[in-house]
């Protein structure tokens, strides 16, 4: 008899516990603690690197996408629209280690003066943020001295991230256009 009555107790559990797994595989939206994703203290992270962003030569890392009719008799550019794939060093020479790539778009968006809108995702290729990005948009004034950008979120190391970045012409070949930039990023992330 006990053992009857453990088995149809056991049998409602598992029924009752059947209910709620498919509820919840049905739910739309529920709330969670931040223990269930693992997330334990928020840190804050400073990065540091070098943006090489190569306009000319044979094997250029920023090429022009679009372009208004407009945009060559603009002062700023205004209109045209550039896709990246820019190296991030850890030095400021192309020969210096490698720890991810700046991959979007900037565009000429200001027309008094030379504006870009940043929308780019940092993907890190080294040591443990490997696999990791940071999603960036912002303005960048180019010729201003230290331009600031949000950081806007990130996925694997940086999910939930949040905070800025600082960039600062290091050296810009006149000739060329060839420009590399002197980044710092802070962010808040788990
Ligand atoms: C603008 O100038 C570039 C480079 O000189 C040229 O390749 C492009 O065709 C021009 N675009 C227009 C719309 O005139
Ligand atoms: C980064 O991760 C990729 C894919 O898992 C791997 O192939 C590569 O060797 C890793 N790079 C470094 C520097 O650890």
């Amino acid at each position: 008899m006990a053992v009857r009555i453990a088995k149809l107790v056991a049998f409602s559990l598992l029924c009752m516990s059947t209910v709620f797994v498919a509820a919840n595989s049905h739910t739309f939206a529920r709330s969670l603690l931040p223990q269930e994703l693992g997330l334990k203290k928020e840190k804050l992270s400073h990065l540091h690197f070098y943006f090489h962003d190569i306009v000319s030569g044979r094997n250029p890392t920023a090429v022009r996408v679009a372009e208004a009719k407009m945009t060559n008799s603009s002062a700023t550019g205004f209109g045209a629209v550039v896709m990246i794939d820019d190296p991030l060093t850890e030095g400021p020479e192309m020969s210096s280690k490698e720890v991810g790539r700046a991959q979007g778009i900037y565009a000429l968006s200001s027309q008094n003066d030379v504006g870009l809108l940043m929308v780019q995702n940092y993907v890190f290729t080294e040591g443990k943020y490997n696999g990791s990005t940071l999603s960036v948009l912002g303005r960048n004034a180019v010729f201003s001295g230290v331009r600031e950008m949000s950081i806007v979120g990130g996925s694997g190391l940086f999910r939930f991230a949040r905070g800025y970045a600082q960039a600062k012409t290091h050296t810009m070949d006149r000739k060329t256009g060839d420009t590399v930039v002197n980044y710092n990023v802070y962010v808040f992330h788990y």
